[in-house]
C-alpha cells in the first residue's frame, strides 16, 4: 500500500509544503507592496493608460492572472520578452516583476523603461539585480520574501501586484483589493483541504489525477477567465511535472486544433486533457467544452474535466489553479521526482551567461 511517506519521500525542497502555503501568501505580498502604495501612487499619471505587468515564468503569470480576477479600469498587457512594446509612453505604467531579480529579459524591459523616462510604477522582485537596478534609480522596490522557488510564490507575487495595480488606479482601492484577495486565498484553502496529510494518500484527487494522466502529454483547455489558469497548469506540468504539456483556450481552439486532433493516432503519442470550465461559462461555451470532447475524447487516453465549487470568481479561479499545482507535485512524487528544482531552465540561464 502507497503511504503518504512514500509519496513526499522525493519531496526534498518540500513543493507540497509551499503549495499548503499558498492562501496566507497573498497578505504576505498584499502587505510588502503597501508599504510602498504612496510612493508608487504619486508616480502615476492623473488619468493612466495602460499597466504593463513585465515578468517571465512563475513571476509573469500574475500578469494573465490579473485581469481574469480583477474587472480592471485600464487594460493590463503583459510582456515575455526582452522589448516594451513601442506604444508605451509615460501615461502607461510599468511595473517589473522577477522574484530572482536576476532575469535577463525583465531586466531589459526596466532599462528600456527607464532609459526612455516611461513611468516604472515599481518592481516587485527579492533582490537580486533588479532590486539593486531600482534603488539606483528611486523606483519603489516591493521587497517579497525569497527562498521558495518563483513559482511556488505565486499567491505572494499576486498579492503584491493587485496592490501595486491598486496603487496605479488599475484595479480600485485596497479595500477592494484585500477582498478580492482573501476570496483568492479561500479558493486555494477549499483544495488545500481536501489534500491532508494524515490520509490514506490514493485518496488525494490531486494525486488520483495525476495517476490518470502518467506517461500523458498534458493538453490543458480553458475558457475566457480559465485561459490563464490554463496556461498556468500548462507550466507546472512542465515544472513540477517534468513533462511536456500545451494549453489552449475556447473558442478559439475550436477553430483550428480541434482539427489537429483527426490524425492524433499517427503521432502515437498518449495524451492526457484537463478541462477547466469557467465559473461563469454560458450555455454556448458549455456547449463547446461538451461538443469538443465528444470528437476529440476517443483519441485521449483520458479527459478531467474541472469545475470550481467556489461561489465567487476570484476563489474559483484559484482553487482551478490550485488543483493543478497539486496535481503537478503529484505527477513528480509519484514517478520518485522532486517537483522543485529545474536543472534545465538553470543551466540554459547558465549557458546564456545574462543575455
Ligand atoms: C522557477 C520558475 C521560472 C521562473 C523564471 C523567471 O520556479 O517558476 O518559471 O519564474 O525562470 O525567473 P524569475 O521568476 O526569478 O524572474
Amino acid at each position: 500500500m502507497t503511504t503518504i511517506a512514500d509519496i513526499t519521500a522525493a519531496d526534498h525542497a518540500d513543493m507540497l509544503g509551499a503549495i499548503r502555503s499558498l492562501p496566507s501568501q497573498f497578505r504576505v505580498g498584499r502587505d510588502a507592496a503597501a508599504i510602498r502604495r504612496e510612493a508608487i501612487a504619486a508616480r502615476t499619471a492623473s488619468s493612466p493608460g495602460a499597466l504593463v505587468v513585465c515578468g517571465m515564468g512563475g513571476s509573469g503569470v500574475g500578469a494573465d492572472l490579473l485581469p481574469a480576477v480583477f474587472d480592471t479600469d485600464v487594460p493590463v498587457v503583459g510582456v515575455k520578452g526582452y522589448d516594451l512594446p513601442s506604444w508605451v509612453n509615460e501615461q502607461d505604467m510599468v511595473v517589473c516583476v522577477s522574484y530572482s531579480g536576476n532575469t535577463a529579459e525583465t531586466l531589459s524591459c526596466f532599462a528600456q523603461a527607464n532609459d526612455s523616462h516611461h513611468v516604472t510604477a515599481a518592481v516587485i522582485t527579492s533582490g537580486g539585480k533588479l532590486a539593486e537596478l531600482a534603488q539606483q534609480a528611486e523606483v519603489p522596490w516591493v521587497e517579497v520574501p525569497g527562498g521558495l522557488q518563483p513559482r511556488a510564490a505565486t499567491g505572494v507575487l499576486f498579492g503584491a501586484l493587485a496592490t501595486v495595480a491598486s496603487a496605479c488606479g488599475a484595479v480600485g482601492g485596497s479595500d477592494h483589493v484585500d477582498d478580492v484577495l482573501d476570496e483568492c486565498a479561500k479558493g486555494v484553502q477549499t483544495v488545500v483541504d481536501q489534500h491532508p496529510v494524515d490520509v490514506d494518500p490514493t485518496t488525494l484527487p490531486g494525486l488520483v489525477a495525476a495517476r490518470d494522466l502518467a506517461g500523458c502529454v498534458v493538453v490543458i483547455y480553458g475558457a475566457g477567465a480559465t485561459a490563464p489558469v490554463a496556461w498556468r497548469w500548462k507550466a507546472q506540468v512542465n515544472e513540477n511535472g517534468k513533462l511536456p504539456a500545451f494549453a489552449n483556450s475556447y473558442p478559439e481552439l475550436d477553430h483550428n486544433e480541434i482539427v489537429g486532433w483527426t490524425r492524433f493516432a499517427e503521432t502515437g503519442a498518449k495524451v492526457g486533457v484537463v478541462e477547466l470550465l469557467p465559473p461563469d461559462a454560458s450555455e454556448a461555451v458549455r456547449a463547446r467544452f461538451d461538443i469538443t470532447k465528444d470528437l476529440i475524447g476517443e483519441s485521449a487516453s483520458v479527459v478531467l474535466r474541472y469545475e470550481a465549487t467556489s461561489q465567487s470568481k476570484p476563489a474559483a479561479l484559484f482553487e482551478l489553479l490550485a488543483h493543478g499545482d497539486f496535481v503537478s507535485a503529484y505527477l513528480a512524487l509519484d514517478a520518485g521526482i522532486d517537483p522543485s528544482p529545474v536543472d534545465r531552465i538553470e543551466s540554459l540561464k547558465e549557458r546564456l551567461g545574462g543575455r
